[in-house]
């Protein structure tokens, strides 16, 4: 048991890394939604690759463009945010961020707030 989860941390630190790789993805510390030619290894590659990446990026789009509609002028309170220390699956331990405003459906800006 111990010998497959050395192999699968073997084989799977390398894949992550991939996604830094300068020489493929410029600037690769820089979060940019709207890079090019953007072939992650977030959801693996090839034939192990993630069963349900395209149910995901849906709830992605969807939950997205609703935050983007309903918050006005949000920004980050702490630039950059505490990272997750593993090796694995890297991302924000939280984001703190604040807001002008928050648009409920047919109403006008509701009260600024922080989260
Ligand atoms: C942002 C969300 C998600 C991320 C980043 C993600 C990422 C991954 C990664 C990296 C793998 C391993 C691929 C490999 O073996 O190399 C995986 C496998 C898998 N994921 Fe996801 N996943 C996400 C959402 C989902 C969702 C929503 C489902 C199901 C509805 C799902 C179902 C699976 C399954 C079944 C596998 C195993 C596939 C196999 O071994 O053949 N994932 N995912």
């Amino acid at each position: 048991m111990l010998e497959a989860v050395d192999q699968a941390l073997r084989v799977g630190c390398p894949t992550v890394a991939g996604n830094w790789d300068p020489a493929r993805f410029p600037e690769p510390d820089r979060f940019d939604p709207e890079r090019r030619d953007n072939q992650h290894l977030g959801f693996g590659s090839g034939i192990p690759s993630c069963f349900g990446a395209p149910l995901a990026r849906i709830e992605a789009q969807v939950a997205f463009t609703a935050l983007v509609q309903r918050l006005s002028q949000p920004r980050l309170v702490v630039d950059p945010p505490p990272y997750r220390p593993s090796p694995l699956l890297r991302g924000p331990e939280h984001l703190v961020i604040a807001v002008e405003g928050i648009r409920t459906r047919g109403e006008p800006l509701a009260h600024a707030a922080q989260w």
